[in-house]
């Protein structure tokens, strides 16, 4: 049966706020690297298959650069981590924590950065009332406050995918935080960014929403002194 966005789609010809833009993505590529060289790096990445497209380290690059984020929490491990762990070293930001749920690539990614990759194998939990499969969030929050997260783990699912990070955000969430959530093109991510407004709501949040389209989509949230981090 065809989802009301699709009925919407369908008779409009709009496309979704969501739709990729593969266009894009030689742009962002660029921005990157000329991004990259302004602070004397080079790109190594590999941003290729499952692992972060151009328009996500755009995204880390630039709140990692301009917003210096003092705690990070980093879900799936790969390109985003030896990023982020790239401007730890070059003290732009502050704690970096990869969570990761497949023992052997949480170890291949570990080997290539500086910061711990905590591997909790995926487990039922209910999650914003519903079950999902998912890490150990207790593990990875262990009195830690993160106010930058990217969430692109563990791997899709068709409805509610990765709504474990609901766990993060309760009333704990600091008021200056930024949340990307990838691959919000796919339906099941949408579920969770609806998910995640509700939320934010619940708490009384003053939050904003962008989006970034290239190869794939991210969807950011931003409080406080993270706003700028919709425009970027
Ligand atoms: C979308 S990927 C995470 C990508 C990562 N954030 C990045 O920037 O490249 C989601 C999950 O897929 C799994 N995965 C990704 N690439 C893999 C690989 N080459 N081998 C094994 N597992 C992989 C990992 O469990 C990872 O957490």
């Amino acid at each position: 049966m065809m989802t009301l966005r699709e009925h919407i789609r369908r008779f409009t010809g709009t496309p979704s706020p969501f739709a990729t833009e593969p266009a894009l993505e030689p742009i962002y590529r660029a921005l990157f690297q000329r991004e990259l060289a302004k602070i004397g790096e080079v790109d190594d990445f590999f941003p290729v298959g499952g692992a972060a497209n151009y328009s996500l380290l755009y995204l880390i690059l630039q709140v990692g650069v301009q917003l210096r984020p003092r705690s990070v929490l980093d879900i799936g491990a790969g390109q985003s981590s030896r990023l982020w762990s790239m401007l730890h070293r070059a003290g732009y930001v502050g704690d970096v924590l990869t969570l990761e749920s497949d023992a052997s690539w949480g170890a291949r990614i570990a080997a290539q950065v500086d910061h711990e990759v905590l591997v909790t194998p995926l487990a039922s939990t209910r999650a914003g009332g519903r079950a999902s499969l998912t890490y150990d969030w207790p593990r990875a929050r262990a009195g830690r406050r993160f106010d930058a997260m990217v969430c692109d783990g563990p791997n899709g699912t068709r409805r509610h995918s990765r709504s474990g990070i609901l766990a993060m955000l309760d009333d704990t969430l600091p008021d200056d935080v930024v949340l990307i959530l990838d691959d919000a093109e796919r339906p099941g991510e949408q579920d969770t960014v609806t998910a995640i407004h509700k939320r934010l709501q619940q708490l009384g949040a003053d939050y904003g929403v962008g989006v970034t389209r290239a190869a794939k989509t991210q969807a950011i949230f931003a409080t406080g002194a993270y706003r700028p981090a919709i425009y970027l």
